[in-house]
């Protein structure tokens, strides 16, 4: 991976104003309560150009008429760190990983003389000072402050002359097509969901609770040497299953209703997002089934649709009007505006190191992007939620269906979960 990141930062580099710098942060894990912390996980964008999983570093990446220079900030070790946390990334594994020379690789306290040196006319390492700073402007809120604005508030102050701009859609623009690597990534992450949903399948029938389904999934995954979940587990029984991110998992289950997994593993950062509804009991009743059906042959048919040039308002309409049409036909609906009772989301999202990846989905589709299919059907009064959810990579001539080995016909799953049916 150290010469993907390599590429990564030369394509970003392409992509940058000649005369700009470009500083991105790994993060740090949120404080959580007292002197705990969430689980650390890199700043997607930063672990995408350096292939280094640590916090507390910058990336800067400049770019001058001629010349293009990248180096890396990391925290310095201390014997406080050594002894309570575990020594942090020394500067010869950075490189190693990060494929940017030791020479450049620096500790964070050089690094705001280190600006100021860039930003001297005089030493910069690109000829003139840069006039245009990148940064990640990604806010989940529209009114939330970017956090890099917070972290180059020193740099803001200082160079009120900079233009600032956002990295992030140019890294956005680079992320949404995966390279072979990162697909043997989000295969093996894909492969540790179909173990953790197959152990879900064999114990069902033996528990009694949404969270132990859940701890079955984690336990399983983990135990395939995944490094956890890529998001909160959904497993949601019954009515539940019509709250599409219902995560509590607390209620009991009921042995003849239906149970909605909405979950997916991690490899190395990157993402698997999977949804399989199965019946409790291993056996669907007659009007489980025939809702299923509906849902699968809409997952299938729209996979089909899957090839380079395909649009996500195509993909969305063809699904919709595909559920549309068979709801009527079950006499779910009357009319197509219905239908917003009963399917409340859209037919999918890229994929990758973020679950929701990052992308440009106004673009016609290339291959190399994956993306999810999950239609669905909410059936609040009968207690009936059904989503079907692959994982799908866009290749030269059509599609390949990254999940298909995740069992999903009603057949198939009733012939697995048999010989564990109480
Ligand atoms: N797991 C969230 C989603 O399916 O989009
Ligand atoms: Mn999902
Ligand atoms: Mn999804």
């Amino acid at each position: 991976m150290t010469t993907h990141a390599m590429e990564n930062r030369k394509n970003l580099l392409a992509r940058m104003e000649a005369g700009s710098m470009a500083l991105i942060w790994s993060g740090s894990a949120p404080h959580r309560t007292t002197d705990q912390h969430y689980a650390y996980t890199p700043q997607r964008n930063f672990f995408y150009l350096t292939n280094v999983n640590e916090p507390n570093m910058v990336l800067m990446m400049l770019k001058g008429e001629n010349d293009t220079h990248s180096c890396l900030f990391i925290e310095e070790n201390t014997d406080h760190i050594i002894k309570w946390e575990g020594a942090r990334m020394e500067k010869a594994k950075a490189a190693e990983l990060s494929g940017i020379d030791e020479s450049n690789i620096m500790y964070e306290k050089q690094f705001k003389p280190y600006v100021a040196q860039v930003m001297n006319y005089a030493r910069s390492v690109i000829g003139k000072p840069p006039k245009t700073l990148y940064l990640d402007l990604y806010h989940v809120k529209p009114d939330e402050k970017p956090i890099a604005l917070d972290q180059a508030g020193f740099i803001l102050a200082n160079y009120k002359e900079l233009d600032i701009k956002a990295i992030n859609e140019h890294t956005s623009y680079l992320r949404m097509v995966k390279r072979d690597v990162e697909i043997t990534e989000m295969a093996k992450a894909i492969e540790h969901t179909r173990k953790g949903l197959e152990t879900i399948m064999k114990n069902l029938p033996s528990r009694t609770h949404e969270y132990q389904l859940e701890a079955d999934f984690l336990h399983e995954i983990t135990l395939a040497g995944s490094e956890g979940n890529a998001f909160d587990t959904i497993a949601a029984g019954g009515a539940n299953a019509t709250v599409l991110h219902y995560v509590a998992n607390r209620d009991a289950l009921d042995k003849d209703s239906l149970i909605l997994f909405d979950l997916g593993a991690l490899h190395n950062n990157y993402a698997a997002d999977i949804s399989r509804t199965y019946p409790v009991s291993g056996k669907f009743t007659k009007r489980q089934r025939d809702l299923y059906q509906i849902v699968l042959d809409v997952n299938k048919a729209t996979i089909a649709m899957v090839k380079p040039g395909v649009t996500w308002k195509e993909l969305n309409a063809f699904a919709k009007t595909m559920l549309i049409k068979q709801a009527k036909k079950h006499r779910l609906i009357k009319n197509d505006a219905e239908i917003n009772e009963l399917y409340y989301h859209s037919i999918g999202h890229f994929i990758g190191l973020d679950v929701h990846d990052v992308g440009h989905y106004d673009l016609p589709l290339k291959p190399g992007m994956v993306l999810t299919i999950e239609p669905g059907l909410y059936v609040k009064d009968e207690g009936i939620g059904i989503r079907i959810e692959d994982d799908v990579l866009v290749t030269e001539k059509g599609y390949r269906n990254l999940s298909e080995g995740i069992i999903k016909e009603i057949d198939d799953i009733e012939a697995f979960m048999k010989p564990y049916r109480q």
